[in-house]
């Protein structure tokens, strides 16, 4: 039997996806080749997958699911959980989910120690965790119970690949601090003086969404003040040591351009 959509859910459907777009237009516009960043993450999670009769994806600090998307092209078989803690970019990953029953939406704070008790995480190993763009927004000692925490929840011989934006040091890397600076102000100079959203352009398209309204209520509520926090950065040597410290078997980077980095990790067999 064919199953048939509503008007009101395509229409849904149809607003996620043009939300989710704009999302990813622009993301780019703050992180060049973002769509290169994915695509490699994409191939080696494939790559890890590839004899996994049944792949488990978690997909941290998902946003609205990008990434996830992203990765299941790459991988049909698989399922993918999104865990994040904004309430209105997951209600877009969850409108996206309704098109794609492999994807599924985990609210958590990664700061908070119980989010891998989540039922939707917690339901067996998975075979690759990814990140993309979110976990410099962690504190340090929070970043590194994440890390802690990942292997666990990873099968022998999976992996966390993490694409993330790991600045230079302004103090003993001056010289690429400053061809990066000069290269994300060119990056946003050509993406923002088209019709590219800004971050805020984007928000405020949100805000004009009847159906994000509740979410957008929440939102308020689950972040409160420490929206704009930023945390102090680390660098691409404290991620890879901690997640040796952390039980990885092999680390290390997997594409880099400037100070953006997708980096690895590789549970033992
Ligand atoms: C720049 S967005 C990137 C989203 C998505 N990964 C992408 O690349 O499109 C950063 C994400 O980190 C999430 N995030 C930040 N702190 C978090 C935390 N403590 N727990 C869970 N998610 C968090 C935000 O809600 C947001 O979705």
């Amino acid at each position: 039997m064919t199953e048939s959509i509503s008007t009101d859910d395509a229409t849904t459907l149809a607003t996620a996806r043009s939300l989710a777009s704009r999302w990813d237009a622009q993301q780019t516009g703050y992180i060049r080749h973002r769509a290169e960043r994915f695509d490699t993450i994409a191939r080696v999670v494939a790559a890890i997958c590839a004899d996994s009769p049944a792949p488990r994806i978690l997909d941290l600090a998902g946003g609205t699911g990008s990434l996830a998307e992203q990765v299941l092209a790459a991988v049909p078989n698989g399922r993918a959980v999104v865990a994040d803690k904004d309430p209105a970019l997951l209600a877009i990953a969850a409108d996206l989910s309704a098109a794609d029953p492999r994807l599924s939406i985990a609210e958590v704070d990664l700061a908070d120690a119980g989010w891998a008790a989540h039922p939707l995480i917690a339901d067996g190993r998975f075979d690759a965790v990814v990140s993309s763009t979110a976990l410099h927004w962690l504190r340090p000692a929070d970043l590194v119970d994440v890390y802690r925490a990942l292997p666990a929840l990873i099968r022998p011989g999976g992996i966390v690949v993490n694409g993330d934006h790991l600045s230079y040091s302004g103090h003993h890397e001056s010289t690429l601090a400053g061809i990066a600076r000069t290269d994300d102000e060119a990056m946003q100079q050509e993406t923002f003086s088209g019709d590219t959203d800004t971050w805020d352009g984007w928000w405020d398209a949100v805000a004009a969404t009847p159906r994000y309204a509740d979410a957008l209520r929440r939102r308020d509520e689950v972040w409160g003040a420490s929206l704009h926090e930023a945390p102090p950065k680390v660098t691409l040597g404290f991620h890879l040591e901690t997640l040796r410290s952390a039980g990885f078997a092999e680390t290390g980077t997997v594409w880099q351009y400037l100070d953006d980095y997708v980096l690895y990790g590789v549970v033992a067999s």
